[in-house]
């Protein structure tokens, strides 16, 4: 790269998850996910940032009492009927791609269905053709937080080795449907919190088993396996197409060079990175071996598992990347807010107001880290800053702070790339402000384009630019030479 520009073939857009944005959860046959069941609770009450680990008592009394709650994510923010407004906006800051999921309960209402809703699918070909007419690129998630919620109540998610018979029958569904408008797709959105998080990652009750360990740890092999043998089919059916997994990459450092301190980063890395090698690699590591014997897990494996993951790795890796994290050996240091990756206080980083540690140059440590490691290309398929937004008296709303960290990162992905990383694309998350998903706040916004709701659901829906619309307009019309 001699110049500042990206490779000609970069793709630059956002990225959105169909249970944050979609909205119209009872419309058109779409049957309940586990997202659905997600209520919104105030700051004051959470115990941390942290995504809920539903118990199936609780699904229940909710179900029973619905009118009590509020579930942000039932309603998104009603892309499900302005899909055209908003991709026209996407479309004007110059996206050639736009990562998206497809709700699976939209497709098979229950998840164990005989057959698909027609409805649902013709809610993404028109998706997928509004796109087409401005020449952006689905980059689709099959399951992106959003097991159907029958699935979880009746076979305990994806603790139950039937879901992978009911999840290549929905990505069958939907690469034979979509042969000619996506060649882009991920399996299984942040694969690794699964084992941070069972219900959001695979709506597994952990309640059911005495060790929960081992039962997210099974959930995670079927999801292993779902997305080798969905690999192999949407091979079979487009040549043309590529499959991603998809990894919350948190950089984990040491806290001093203290070789105590250097190996415990060295194995919560490896922790993380497991999922990766698994489907990059197509088999289990050591480290992880060690690991489960220490800890009392036995995987239950059949006969042809082992072959499955290594003749279906995937084509390339994805990752989301929002913050780095310390480890320690000091078992008695304070730890930062109870989110899902964290560990102590890095004093050379600063935070965001939800307490994630920001951390541009930590990105080009994990892009040289993660290509050279597999050699494979990467996608940044999530990157952004949650912040507040002030929508001033002209109904405008001057978000410097986003455009300085995007700035920060967009410099050390350029800075990867003359590393001689392969770097396929950026997706930002959130390019439309939408539903947190570890607290369902409206008020934790990432976009370049604000939308009048609040947390509680009030509020217009109108679809506002913001400073950073403008400026994101211009990194892709200059290939990411201009960033000022
Ligand atoms: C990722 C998820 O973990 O981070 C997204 O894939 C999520 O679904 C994003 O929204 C940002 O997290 P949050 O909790 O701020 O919404």
């Amino acid at each position: 790269m001699n110049s500042n520009r990206f490779p000609e073939s970069f793709l630059w857009g956002g990225a959105t998850s169909a249970c944050q944005i979609e909205g119209a959860y009872n419309l058109d046959n779409r049957g309940l996910s586990i997202a659905d069941m997600v209520k919104f609770v105030p700051k004051e009450q959470r115990k941390g940032d942290r995504p809920p680990n539903v118990t199936r008592k609780e699904i229940q009394e909710m179900l029973n009492n619905e009118g009590n709650y509020y579930f942000p994510k039932r309603y998104g923010i009603d892309f499900y009927h302005r899909y055209k407004e908003d991709i026209k906006l996407f479309a004007e800051m110059g996206f050639n791609v736009f990562r998206l999921s497809i709700s699976w309960s939209r497709i098979f209402p229950n998840g164990d269905d005989e057959k698909p809703n027609e409805k649902g699918l013709r809610f993404y070909d028109s998706v997928f053709d509004e796109c087409k007419k401005y020449n952006i690129k689905p980059l689709v998630t099959l399951s992106h937080y959003d097991t159907p919620l029958n699935l979880a109540l009746k076979y305990n998610g994806w603790s139950n080795r039937k879901l992978i018979y009911f999840f290549i029958k929905y990505a069958k569904t939907v690469f034979e449907r979509y042969k000619d408008k996506v060649d882009l797709w991920l399996t299984f959105n942040e694969i690794n919190v699964i084992a941070k998080n069972p219900y959001i990652g695979g709506g597994v009750f952990l309640e059911d088993s005495d060790n929960p360990l081992e039962l997210s740890y099974q959930a995670g092999h079927h999801q292993f396996i779902a997305s080798a043998l969905a690999t192999k089919i949407a091979h079979e059916i487009n040549p043309k197409n590529k499959v991603g997994c998809m990894l919350a990459r948190t950089v984990i450092y040491p806290e001093t060079n203290n070789p105590l301190d250097i190996i415990k980063a060295q194995r919560a890395n490896q922790m993380n990175l497991f999922f990766t090698d698994v489907q990059a690699r197509g088999e289990y590591p050591g480290y992880i071996l060690r690991y489960f014997k220490e800890n009392n897990v036995y995987i239950k494996k059949e006969i042809g598992d082992d072959e499955i993951l290594k003749l279906h790795p995937v084509d390339f890796i994805s990752i989301s990347y929002y913050k780095s994290v310390t480890e320690s050996s000091n078992s008695n240091a304070e730890r930062l807010s109870d989110s899902l990756f964290t560990g102590v206080k890095n004093p050379y980083l600063e935070t965001t107001d939800w307490g994630w540690q920001i951390d541009p140059i930590g990105l080009r440590w994990a892009l040289n880290d993660l290509y050279y490691r597999y050699r494979m290309p990467i996608f940044i398929v999530e990157n952004g800053l949650g912040a507040y937004d002030r929508l001033e008296y002209d109904n405008k709303i001057h978000d410097d702070y986003r455009i300085d960290y995007l700035k920060k990162h967009i410099i050390q992905m350029r800075e990867a790339i003359k590393d001689g990383v392969n770097l396929m694309g950026y997706t930002t998350w959130g390019p439309i402000d939408l539903v947190s998903d570890s607290t369902s706040e409206m008020s934790k916004r990432y976009g370049f384009i604000y939308v009048d709701k609040d947390d509680y659901g009030n509020g217009s829906l109108k679809r506002l630019k913001k400073d950073s619309f403008i400026w994101y307009k211009k990194v892709i019309e200059s290939n990411g030479e201009n960033l000022a």
